[in-house]
């Protein structure tokens, strides 16, 4: 079925001119059409403006069965979560009412909880808890704009339970319309059975985890938390070439807690992305921009462990390819809500409204491979696109902690209201 929206006050396209992905200053363009009108069936098939369109229609070009008139409104294409956890079970409430009182995030992780409280509850859960879980949070994040998102494992840390997440997320792949994309984290911490005998887990990561999941195609990436107290460079290494190996792409992880030199790493070894960046270095922020790896910044995070924000000024004035995305997960940041990353980033982070945008459209896309078929509403690609209740784009910033999305549309179909 063919579908005309027309009278749209605002049209943000983030258009690339079919580079897809923005780099630095082209982030600060977002293809804006004022009285803008795209025609679509799953995928979009013309973008104008409406007068265009009415040319078009007059002239018995367009023959679309619904004409949808989108006075006062904004719409842009739906945003791209490159950066979640939300497969898990339990919560660490209690442990945020302990931050709450002064004790801080790595305190109790050193105490055997954080990750590991996660692990305990996320090993004891069955599948259907896992996907019930997950699903929630799709839901969730759906309502906030969110069409697109990375789940990633590692609260299994043992080859079933690890197994079981990425069979969570398959089954949710399954389930939902938008496009959902796996990121093996076996390399998140180290299990407590293994807390002596590093290298027997990295052992077991190789040679036993990375064979299963490119078997099953349970992963498009490998990731690996790799930082102060965490996998070291080498270790790090060791696993990410392995998993290249089995074909897997590299999100990675880096520099989230001290600058360990992880960027450079993973620049080194042609990652899609790397992740957090609060601490990176001046050569890791260039090796990133030379790789064509993009910098996925995580604001939520640093704003709920009250840690400093990563430079997003620096790394977009060199020119690096920026994306931001939630990083939701139960310990470090339980937020599904991209929109709130928007917002961090702005005030912040000193982002501008349109560089949020292309960070969490196009930028998002690219930091999941996909930007060749999300991302932008240009013609080609898949029809997921929201609409906001404001006049202009600049609105969702300006008027803040509330969501002015009224619908969200996937592949071509209405999806949900708000
Ligand atoms: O992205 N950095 C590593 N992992 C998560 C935190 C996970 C947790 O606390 O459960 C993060 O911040
Ligand atoms: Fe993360």
């Amino acid at each position: 079925m063919n579908i005309l929206i027309k009278d749209i006050n605002t049209l943000v396209t983030v258009d690339t001119g079919g580079q897809n992905y923005k780099t630095g200053s082209q982030m600060d363009e977002l293809g804006i059409i004022k009285n803008g009108a795209f025609l679509f069936n799953n995928k979009f098939l013309w973008v104008g403006t409406t007068e265009e369109a009415e040319q078009k229609l007059n002239l018995g070009y367009f023959k679309p069965e619904r004409v949808i008139s989108a006075k006062n409104k904004t719409i842009m294409p739906g945003f791209v979560d490159s950066h979640t956890h939300i497969v898990f079970a339990g919560d660490r409430s209690n442990e945020f009412a302990r931050r709450l009182r002064g004790v801080t995030y790595e305190q109790i992780a050193n105490e055997g909880g954080g990750i590991l409280t996660t692990m305990h509850a996320t090993r004891k859960a069955d599948l259907e808890e896992l996907v019930e879980n997950g699903r929630n949070l799709i839901l969730s994040a759906m309502r906030f704009g969110t069409t697109a998102i990375e789940i990633k494992s590692g609260y299994g840390l043992d080859l079933t339970s690890e197994l079981k997440i990425l069979e969570a997320i398959k089954i949710l792949k399954k389930e939902f319309d938008l496009p959902i994309v796996a990121t093996f984290l076996g390399a998140h911490d180290f299990p407590p059975e293994f807390k002596n005998e590093r290298n027997k887990y990295i052992e077991l990561i190789i040679n036993e985890m990375l064979p299963s999941v490119a078997e099953n195609s349970l992963a498009e990436f490998c990731d690996a938390f790799i930082d102060k107290g965490y996998y070291t460079i080498e270790e790090g290494e060791i696993i990410l070439k392995k998993a290249l190996d089995y074909g897997l792409k590299l999100k990675v992880h880096c520099d989230e807690l001290a600058d360990v030199g992880a960027a450079s790493l993973v620049a080194s070894l042609g990652a899609v992305s790397a992740d957090h960046l609060l601490f990176v270095s001046d050569q890791g922020i260039e090796d990133l921009k030379r790789a064509g790896t993009v910098a996925s910044l995580l604001p939520g995070t640093a704003f709920f462990i009250r840690m400093p924000y990563a430079d997003a000024r620096k790394i977009i004035d060199n020119n690096n390819i920026v994306a931001l995305a939630t990083d939701c997960n139960p310990g470090s940041c339980y937020c599904e809500n991209i929109q709130f990353a928007m917002w961090l980033s702005a005030i912040n982070m000193r982002m501008t409204a349109e560089e949020c945008i292309s960070a969490v459209t196009i930028n998002g896309a690219k930091a999941i491979n996909m930007s060749d078929r999300i991302g932008s509403i240009e013609v080609g690609k898949l029809a997921n696109f929201i609409i906001f209740n404001c006049n202009d784009y600049t609105d969702i910033f300006y008027h803040f902690g509330i969501n002015q999305i009224s619908e969200v549309w996937v592949n071509g179909k209405l999806s949900l209201k708000n």
